[in-house]
């Protein structure tokens, strides 16, 4: 297939296109390189540089001629999405509107998004599976959930066949090595982490230790990249065969604590990672878990790297190199 992977120079896009590449199809990336870096495009690929605000630019680009795209352009911390709801809503509702419309006009019929847990909000059960209700607390969930609403009215409306793919925590570099553009002022606990033992910043707060959970710190489903690489890969084909649209969790079905992610940073990387405890960070639930059944049922797909050292071991070999 000839496929175009929007944000693909961006942490998870990189790992997807490199995957797509391996399994032999043609890969076109489109990036405004604002998050994403030129480290992560490979000479095997074509690349636009531009901005899915830039409309005219997207309809230039979807004249090559796709069978498919896979949309990973997103503003993604949460946190900042409750300071700043207009650029969420501008480049995350507002891009993907764009994408869509080019994509009806390029007669494009399948789009892969990248969905996120944070459309649960609060779970009322553990393990999350797809029929949870959807409450958002922060508005980058609810940004995710108002695509995944709008890829609804396209498939009913305009035969747009859609994978809207609920990330729980992505973590991890490529298992072979070879993505290694890292992620710029990252918010995420596993990256945050990596730039402390590299000396790239001086220590970890721990966001609450009063949470009901087993230490009382933040528990989370963390799912490795490499996984969410293999699920596009299978979503893609999925929608390629059975044209029908769907929505999946991505989740290891386990669950880790902060203080277990950083006990084992420490134990692998030798290095001391200092770190000290504040407030909660507001909109933080206590536990997430993913029911990953849909998918295993679906794409025949489940995690196989994401244990704690295998998420660990694959980011400090990127991170080590950027030793302070
Ligand atoms: C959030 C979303 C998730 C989304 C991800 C994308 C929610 C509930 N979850 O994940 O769906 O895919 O953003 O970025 O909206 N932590 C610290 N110190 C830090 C950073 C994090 O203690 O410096 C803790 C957090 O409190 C949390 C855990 O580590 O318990 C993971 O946090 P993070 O990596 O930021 O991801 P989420 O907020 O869970």
């Amino acid at each position: 297939m000839k496929i175009l992977v929007i944000g693909g120079a961006g942490y998870i896009g990189s790992h997807v296109a490199r995957m797509l590449a391996d399994n032999g199809n043609k890969v076109s990336i489109a990036d405004n390189l604002s998050t994403g870096t030129e480290e992560n495009l490979f000479s095997d690929y074509d690349f636009y540089k531009g901005d899915i605000l830039d409309y005219p630019w997207l309809v230039s680009i979807m004249k090559h001629g796709f069978d498919a795209i896979v949309h990973l352009a997103a503003a993604k911390a949460a946190g900042e999405s409750m300071i700043k709801p207009e650029k969420y809503a501008t480049q995350n509702i507002t891009g993907t509107i764009n994408i869509l419309n080019a994509a009806c006009q390029a007669g494009i019929s399948k789009i892969v998004f990248s969905s996120s847990a944070a459309i649960y909000g609060e779970p009322k059960y553990l393990p999350i599976d797809e029929a949870h209700s959807k409450e958002p607390t922060n508005f980058y969930g609810f940004t995710k959930l108002e695509i995944e609403r709008l890829l609804e009215w396209y498939d009913k409306l305009r035969g747009i066949k859609f994978a809207a793919l609920r990330y729980f925590n992505a973590a991890g570099y490529d298992i072979e090595g070879r993505v290694r553009g890292l992620e710029k002022n990252p918010a995420n606990l596993v990256p945050v982490i990596m730039e402390v033992a590299a000396g790239m910043r001086s220590k970890l707060e721990i966001f609450g230790t009063d949470y009901p959970t087993p230490d009382g710190t933040g528990v989370r489903d963390y799912i490795h990249v490499t996984d969410l690489a293999q699920a596009h890969c299978k979503a893609l084909n999925h929608l390629a065969d059975a044209r029908q649209s769907f929505a999946v969790n991505l989740g290891s079905e386990k669950g880790l604590s902060v203080l277990e992610i950083l006990k084992a940073a420490r134990r692998i990387t030798g290095r001391p990672i200092p770190a000290s405890i504040v407030e909660r960070r507001p909109g933080d639930p206590a536990k997430l878990i993913a029911s990953s059944c849909a998918a295993k049922q679906l794409l025949g797909w489940e995690a196989k790297y994401s244990d704690v050292d295998t998420i660990i071991a694959t980011s400090w070999r990127v991170y080590e190199k950027h030793l302070a």
